[in-house]
């Protein structure tokens, strides 16, 4: 870990300070003339001496060209119209609806070791402004900074908005954000970088559906395994935005912050305003990118990979709201019997709750279903050996609802005389609201301690529009989701070992801020396999793979129509924290036998999957995918094959498998599941690959790397499992 400053001169003789920060692989430099906030000068691989970031001001600094101000424009890390900056406004303060141009001066530097950070302390005497800027290398080689805005004088300051950014080479000029909508979360799209900027912004009080997990910039033609990569993630679970941005006189660069209404943060003398932090990766692919989220996360929630994730049932897909103390029984059952470790009752168990129109906000169980209240179901749970888990929709109510007809002031509205147009007839609480959190709070505490809640599922299913409080007349998202982190972190605290799932009818809220408080995130309401290829893929550039709800549903998708094979669904769930949601009691014996299958030989592996590194290949053949997860050490690797629709090439052609290592040797053989596999997966009349058998076929990493393998000639819309097995000093081959 390396956190150095070195003193040099400009060409002018003006003193320059420069700063080295190195970690986990990365090294990051910045240089800084007399008093003004730094630039940074690299990102990426270790410089050979920290002290070359004093060179890299000569070679990197412009020079003055005609038709501009008299100083070059050279964005510093909060660039403002003071130092030339004409882009997009990066720090947007005003007093009394009057902008606030500032001219930061540095007072301070804080240089770190231990943390590898660096924090500059500077402000502007003359507008009443001070700023705390922070920059860190985590463990994982991810980078991260925040600031903060200080108002220094008695007149209130607004805050409209605050941009961090993180410069990149001119080289990397292609931009893959993600897209997407209900049901079909996370979906790549790519276009050249040209002057100017590209923003992807949410204002739904929620990153929603479409949400870029994160924004990248990388030569032309990178993927998940080759190609130079630069990406940004905003820590952030509110309004917020991802950017690039590029002028004529300025290098691409990667921008984010929060979306803040007018008047929504608004400081008088003293107060603070902190933006989430912005976290950038680089990396070789896209896979190396995500291994470093992931391995962030995992840092952020080491009991993920020590208490291993319990397979889950949950009744949602299986049941609806059609609730009965029997019908759970029995789903019961036929879960534990399959080896399902948690049973989650989904929505549909309180007051009012038989359809969802009513009923959000009277968190009690609803006795004309549950007479003897919740224990009946929970208690068998326990008694089964399973965990129990209650769905909660804690920030919503519907004005069908006790809670409503008590406290109407308690809801976001954009006035007295109206409510925000419904969504799913559901209005959002205002948890800025002390008294509305705190009712919340405990009831939610209490039904904890009295059924034994070990697991939460924590669903938000309308966007936030109109969001003001009545309590404070302000728009109030920004502290709505301080509300609510502190209410998860409250609960957890209160009762430890509680995890809690976060889902925004499926996949609406999946960010960095919300992945650091919760335990797994649904990835969305499409179980369907076929669909969730994709869509788990893309999820994985963020979140890891344990944290990733997936599960399988039933033969016919609840969402698509679309029929699909038992193992093609099993092989889906596998690659992510495995659950199931499909009504057992009426799934045939030979289906269950298979569930109970795969169940099991998840329950050997993950303990792996929990640290292994996940690999996407980058294939040819657009009918077909290839992901994988490899251990840390890389002596054992589990991939799946999918054929998505038929390919052209026949038989299938030869699949690459990443992430191994080249040096080492491997046996690569089916996974015990599907070595005799089934009619419904292997095409009528095809042979298997002769390395389709228990002794597989041995071969060295670099073989399986280069040139890869042939996978066994498969229908569409099915996928297969095999593994590769250090056999030279490491696995159980
Ligand atoms: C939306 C979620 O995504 C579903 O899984 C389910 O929990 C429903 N809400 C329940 O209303």
């Amino acid at each position: 870990m390396i956190a150095q400053q070195y003193d040099g001169e400009t060409p002018k003789g003006e003193q320059l300070v420069a700063f080295y920060l190195e970690r986990a692989g990365v090294g990051v430099g910045l240089v800084s003339e007399p008093g003004r906030l730094p630039h940074l000068v690299h990102w990426g691989v270790p410089l050979a001496h920290g002290e070359e970031t004093i060179a890299l001001y000569d070679a990197q600094r412009p020079q003055g060209v005609g038709g501009e101000l008299d100083e070059p424009l050279w964005p510093s890390v909060l660039p403002t119209q003071a130092e030339g900056w004409i882009g997009r406004s990066r720090c947007a303060l005003a007093r009394g609806g009057v902008e606030v141009p500032c001219r930061f001066s540095v007072d301070g530097v804080r240089l770190d070791v231990d943390q590898a950070s660096l924090t500059i302390a500077a402000g502007d005497g003359d507008q009443g402004v001070g700023l705390t800027w922070t920059l860190q290398i985590l463990e994982s080689g991810l980078l991260r900074q925040r600031a903060v805005i200080r108002n220094d004088i008695d007149e209130t300051l607004s805050v409209a908005g605050i941009q961090l950014s993180f410069p990149v080479p001119y080289a990397a000029d292609e931009l893959l954000c993600l897209s997407g909508r209900h049901l079909k979360e996370r979906v790549p799209q790519r276009r050249r970088l040209a002057d100017g900027r590209f923003e992807k912004i949410s204002d739904a009080g929620r990153p929603d559906f479409d949400a870029t997990l994160l924004l990248a910039l990388g030569h032309p033609g990178f993927g998940f395994e080759t190609g130079r990569v630069y990406a940004a993630s905003l820590a952030w679970s509110g309004n917020g935005l991802l950017a690039a941005e590029k002028t004529t006189y300025t290098a691409p660069e990667l921008c984010g912050g929060e979306v803040l209404h007018s008047g929504e943060v608004v400081l008088k003398r003293g107060e603070k305003y902190e933006t989430p932090w912005l976290y950038g990766a680089c990396g070789d692919g896209l896979n190396d990118v995500a291994s470093r989220f992931h391995r962030h996360l995992r840092a952020v929630h080491p009991a993920l990979s020590s208490r291993p994730r319990p397979v889950t049932l949950n009744t949602w897909e299986a049941i609806g709201f059609d609730h009965h103390p029997a019908l759970m029984r029995e789903l019961a059952d036929k879960a534990a019997a399959v080896g399902v470790e948690r049973f989650v009752v989904d929505d549909g168990w309180f007051e009012g709750r038989r359809h969802d129109r009513a009923g959000l906000g009277d968190w009690r169980p609803d006795r004309s279903v549950y007479p003897e209240g919740l224990h009946e179901v929970a208690d068998y749970v326990h008694g089964l050996g399973m965990q129990f888990g209650l769905w909660f929709e804690p920030e919503m109510v519907n004005p069908d609802s006790q809670l409503y007809r008590s406290h109407p002031d308690w809801v976001l509205r954009p006035c007295s005389g109206r409510l925000p147009m419904p969504g799913r007839s559901q209005q959002v609480l205002d948890l800025t609201n002390p008294d509305a959190w705190h009712t919340i709070r405990a009831d939610m505490d209490m039904l904890i301690d009295d059924l034994g809640i070990d697991y939460i599922k924590w669903d938000h299913n309308r966007t936030v529009t109109e969001a003001i409080s009545p309590r404070s007349g302000r728009p109030a998202v920004h502290e709505q989701t301080l509300a609510v982190y502190r209410l998860i972190d409250a609960l957890k605290s209160r009762h430890p070992g509680l995890e809690i799932e976060a889902c925004a009818s499926g996949g609406g809220r999946v960010d960095l801020g919300m992945l650091e408080h919760v335990d797994r995130v649904w990835v969305s309401d499409c179980v369907d396999p076929v669909e969730r290829v994709d869509i788990q893929r893309h999820t994985s550039l963020l979140v890891p793979p344990e944290m990733m709800g997936e599960h399988v549903g039933a033969p016919k998708g609840f969402t698509t129509g679309r029929m699909t094979t038992d193992s093609m669904r099993m092989a889906m769930a596998f690659f992510g924290h495995m659950g199931v949601e499909w009504n057992l009691t009426e799934v045939p014996q030979e289906s269950l036998s298979r569930l109970q299958a795969w169940i099991a030989m998840y329950r050997d592996l993950r303990k792996g999957f929990a640290a292994a590194t996940v690999v996407h290949a980058d294939l040819a053949d657009p009918a077909v995918r290839l992901d994988g997860m490899v251990s840390a050490d890389g002596s054992h690797a589990w991939y799946r094959f999918v054929q998505l629709s038929t390919s052209l090439n026949y038989p299938a052609a030869l699949v690459r498998l990443p992430g191994l290592l080249t040096g080492a040797t491997y046996r690569i053989r089916p996974l015990d599941i599907v070595r005799y596999m089934d009619d419904e997966t292997s095409e009528r009349g095809a042979r298997f690959p002769s390395w389709w058998r228990d002794e597989g076929a041995v071969l060295s990493g670099a073989a399986l790397m280069e040139t890869g393998i042939r996978p066994p000639q498969i229908y569409p819309e099915r996928a297969m499992v095999f593994e590769a097995i250090r056999l030279d000093g490491g696995g159980n081959g």
